[in-house]
């Protein structure tokens, strides 16, 4: 009973921060993201009577500071599949870990369909969706790949509250670049962050009111292959969850002066008429989205700030896919 999943990161353009029900993991506002081609995860999990207890490994160290949540994830599948046996979870990141850059996402997304189906389990996306989404708010949008939507719901049990592809990689084939600043994992995870603003952050209750509009902005830019609505849109909902996390007590500040100045970069590369902009998860890395043509200038742009470790360029990818 052993089968691999391969996932990919995404990048929100309208961010998840808050939550709307802790025990079940509901969001408290919808999100819009892309899915990253480069940058993935990929998680073998194999059940069986011989194995004696759970046990996850991520890049070859075993990691039993994760090991309740990838636990909760095992316990929802085993309960669906109604057997009992422990499994060995063996995962892989081909990028930095829980530095900002949607590990999370894509571990989630990977260990549930690897945990179906080596239990036999042949759910459809929208179910692997709200199970990964228990795992990880972000895990629930890279079941798919392109542009992908997260809904609330409004049933309360979460049983509506799943990722649903908008707009194919093909239809709009964008590219992101990444610059990274820091290799680190970072010290506030986004679930202690986000709690945190929801109890703390005097803007919390606006964010949350005014995150429809940039969702249904978002999402008409993107059935309208809009660049420049995309662009102001995205910019300002990374901000607004970036001011949320900042006026937190205590104050939950991700960026360092890299991420800053390659702000500044992105803005004004955009100023020039470059087709570019950029948005920023919980840490310090910087990713610039922008039309195919682009992407190696902005990369050349990017790669010469001081404090920029290192660039990748990405298309988008796929959803997530047994292997
Ligand atoms: O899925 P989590 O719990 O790692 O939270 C993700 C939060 C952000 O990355 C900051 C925003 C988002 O929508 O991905």
């Amino acid at each position: 009973m052993k089968a691999t999943a391969k996932a990919r990161a995404n990048i929100a353009l309208v961010k998840y921060w808050g939550k709307l029900n802790t025990d079940l993991n509901i969001p408290a506002v919808g999100s819009i993201s892309i899915t990253l081609d480069k940058l993935w995860t990929e998680t073998e999990v194999e059940f069986g009577k011989s194995i004696s207890a759970d046990t996850f490994f991520l890049n070859n160290e075993a990691r039993k500071d994760q090991l309740d949540r990838v636990i909760s994830c095992l316990d929802i599948l085993r309960s669906h599949a109604k057997v009992s046996y422990a499994a060995r979870v063996v995962s892989h990141n081909n990028f930095p870990t829980g530095a900002g850059l949607a590990s999370s996402a894509s571990g989630f997304a990977a260990l549930t369909m690897a945990a179906a189906r080596s239990l036999g389990l042949n759910f459809p996306p929208n179910k692997l969706s709200i199970i990964a989404r228990q795992g990880s708010g972000s895990a629930a949008r890279s079941i798919f790949g392109g542009f992908v939507e997260m809904h609330v719901g409004s049933k309360g049990d979460g049983s509506d509250s799943f990722a649903e592809p908008i707009l194919s990689s093909d239809d709009w084939p964008l590219e992101v670049v990444v610059a990274i600043t820091e290799r680190k994992e970072k010290e506030v995870s986004s679930r202690i962050g986000m709690a945190k603003s929801e109890l703390t952050s005097p803007y919390y209750g606006e964010w949350v009111k005014t995150s429809p509009i940039d969702l249904n902005s978002v999402r008409e830019a993107i059935q309208a292959q809009d660049f420049e609505q995309l662009a102001e849109v995205a910019e300002l909902n990374c901000l607004k969850m970036h001011a949320v996390a900042i006026a937190s007590q205590p104050p939950l500040v991700y960026w360092n002066s890299a991420t800053v100045a390659c702000i500044h970069a992105v803005r004004e590369l955009r100023r020039s008429g470059i087709p570019v902009f950029f948005t920023i998860d919980a840490g310090p890395q910087i990713k610039a989205v922008c039309t195919p043509g682009v992407s190696k200038n902005v990369e050349k742009v990017l790669r010469d700030i001081p404090g920029v470790l290192d660039t990748l360029v990405t298309g988008l990818g796929p959803g997530v896919e047994e292997i």
